[in-house]
C-alpha cells in the first residue's frame, strides 16, 4: 500500500467534482498485482483509516485522474498542422500517403513510442486509437502499450474501396485480420480492441456487414468510426447509401451501433440521429481543436444534452491540433459558445474536465475503471504543479473557488501542468 498527500480532484456519480484541498489518495495492489484506489478524501479522514501507510507529501500539487482521449489517431503523429482546405482534400493529400508508411512494422512501432511519450507528458492515461489498415500498425502499437502496462484501445482500420494504393485493404482477408486481432489481443493486460471501419465511404457492403457480424461475435469489443464530420463527407455518404434515412442510419443497418460503438464528430445531426445515438448506446467522441482546424463545423453540445446523448471529449490528432487535454477543453468552451441559446458561461470548466476524464471512462463503458479517483479505479493519476508558469502561479493563487482554479488550468495550461504521470502497476 502506498498513500499520496496533496490537493486531490475526483468526481461524484452525477459528474460533480469532489475537491480535498488537503486530501490522501491511498493505493493497492489488486490480485492480479494492479494498483488501485483503495480510499481517497479529506487527509484527516483517510490517514485515521490506514495507520502506518507510507505517505508521498506533494505540497502544492494536486492529484487527478488520468485523461482520456476518446478519438485520436497514432499515426498521424507526423501530420498535425497539414494545412487544407477540408476533410476530404486532407485525406487524400496528408493522411493516405502518411498512413501508407505504416505498412513497415518498424516505422509504426517508431511512431507508437513517440506517440506514447506524447500522450503521457500530456496527462493522457487512456485512448480510443485509430491505427492504420495494415495489421503491422495494431502489433506495433499493442506491443509498446503492453510494454508501458497502458489501458490502450485500438483497432485495424477497415477500408476497402475509394482509397488509394498503399492504405486499401481486401475485403475478406481485412476481416480474417480483424478476427485474428481480436483473438490474439483483446482484453490482454489492460488491452482493448476496436473494430474500426475508417468511415461508411470508404468501405464497401460486405466490409460493414462483416464487422457488424464481428461486432456482435465479440461484443464487449469497441466499434470506432467517423461520422458527419463535414458537409461534403455527409453528401457523398448519402449519394453512396441511397437506402438509409442518414448517414448515421448506415452504420445502424449493418449492426454497427451499440454500447461500446464510439463515433467521432457527429455534427451535421438531425434529432432522430440523436435519439437513435441515445437508443442504442452509441457515444459520440467530440473533437473541437480538429473540427475548427478543418473548417469541419461546431458540435452542438446544447443537442446532445438535450436529447440525453453520451459523449467526451477527443484531439482527433492528426486533424486535431494539439496532444494536451487543456487545449481540447479550451477548444470546447469555444465550441459551447457557438449557437449557445441559454444564458450564462458556456460549458463550466469542472464539466469540460470531467468529460476528458469520468464522463469519457462512461461514454467508452469503463466507468469506474479509469478516468476517476474513485476506490477501485485503477491508479492511472497526474500530479499537476498549478504554478508550473509564472502566469499560472500567479493565476492559480488568485482563483476564489474550484470552478476557477480548474478554468485558470484549462486556460493557461499545457504539457508544462503535468509535472508527473503515474501508470497502475509501474509503481514500485
Ligand atoms: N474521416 C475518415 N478518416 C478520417 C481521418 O483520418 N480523420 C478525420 N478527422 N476524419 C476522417
Ligand atoms: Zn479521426
Amino acid at each position: 500500500m502506498q498513500a499520496y498527500r496533496a490537493s486531490l480532484l475526483r468526481f461524484d456519480a452525477a459528474g460533480q467534482p469532489v475537491f480535498d484541498e488537503d486530501g490522501l489518495l491511498v493505493v493497492g495492489p489488486d490480485a492480479a498485482g494492479r494498483q488501485r484506489v483503495l480510499d481517497a478524501g479529506a487527509h484527516a479522514a483517510v490517514a485515521a483509516r490506514h495507520p502506518g501507510v507510507a505517505v508521498m507529501h506533494w505540497p502544492g500539487r494536486i492529484l487527478a485522474p488520468g485523461f482520456v482521449d476518446m478519438h485520436i489517431h497514432f499515426p498521424q503523429t507526423d501530420i498535425i498542422g497539414a494545412p487544407s482546405e477540408g476533410l476530404l482534400p486532407w485525406l487524400e493529400n496528408y493522411t493516405f500517403p502518411a498512413e501508407s508508411r505504416f505498412a513497415v512494422q518498424a516505422h509504426a512501432a517508431a511512431v507508437a513510442e513517440i506517440f506514447f511519450d506524447e500522450l503521457l507528458r500530456n496527462g493522457v492515461t487512456t485512448s480510443l486509437t485509430f491505427a492504420t489498415s495494415h495489421p503491422q500498425s495494431v502489433q506495433a502499437f499493442f506491443e509498446a502499450a503492453q510494454r508501458r502496462r497502458l489501458r490502450m484501445i485500438t483497432g485495424k482500420v477497415l477500408q476497402d474501396r475509394h482509397s488509394p494504393d498503399g492504405v486499401r485493404d481486401q475485403t475478406e482477408q481485412s476481416l480474417i485480420d480483424t478476427e485474428s486481432l481480436i483473438r490474439q489481443w483483446h482484453s490482454v493486460d489492460r488491452l482493448g480492441y476496436a473494430i474500426t471501419p475508417r468511415f461508411a465511404p470508404t468501405s464497401t457492403d460486405a466490409q460493414l456487414r462483416g464487422a457488424g457480424e464481428l461486432a456482435a461475435k465479440y461484443p464487449d469489443t469497441w466499434i470506432h468510426s467517423h461520422v458527419a464530420e463535414n458537409k461534403d463527407e455527409v453528401k457523398w455518404a448519402r449519394e453512396l447509401f441511397p437506402g438509409a434515412r442518414s448517414y448515421l442510419d448506415v452504420y445502424a443497418g449493418f449492426g454497427l451501433m451499440r454500447e461500446r460503438a464510439v463515433y467521432a464528430h457527429c455534427i451535421h445531426f438531425d434529432d432522430d440521429d440523436r435519439r437513435l445515438m441515445r437508443d442504442t448506446g452509441t457515444a459520440s467522441a467530440v473533437s473541437p481543436t480538429s473540427n475548427l482546424f478543418l473548417g469541419s463545423g461546431f458540435f452542438d453540445f446544447e443537442g446532445a444534452d438535450r436529447i440525453g446523448c453520451a459523449y467526451g471529449l477527443a484531439s482527433d490528432v492528426g486533424g486535431g491540433t494539439s496532444f494536451s487535454p487543456f487545449s481540447t477543453m479550451m477548444a470546447a468552451y469555444y465550441v459551447g459558445r457557438e449557437g449557445q441559446t441559454k444564458p450564462g458561461i458556456s460549458i463550466p470548466p469542472s464539466q469540460l474536465w470531467w468529460r476528458h476524464t469520468a464522463g469519457a471512462a462512461r461514454a467508452l463503458g469503463l466507468d469506474g475503471v479509469i478516468g476517476n479517483l474513485q476506490p477501485g479505479c485503477e491508479a492511472d493519476f497526474l500530479v499537476i504543479d498549478p504554478k508550473a508558469t509564472p502566469l499560472l502561479a500567479r493565476k492559480t493563487s488568485l482563483a476564489n473557488n474550484l470552478e476557477e482554479l480548474l478554468f485558470a488550468m484549462i486556460v493557461l495550461g499545457d504539457d508544462r501542468l503535468i509535472e508527473r504521470t503515474v501508470i497502475s502497476q509501474a509503481l514500485p
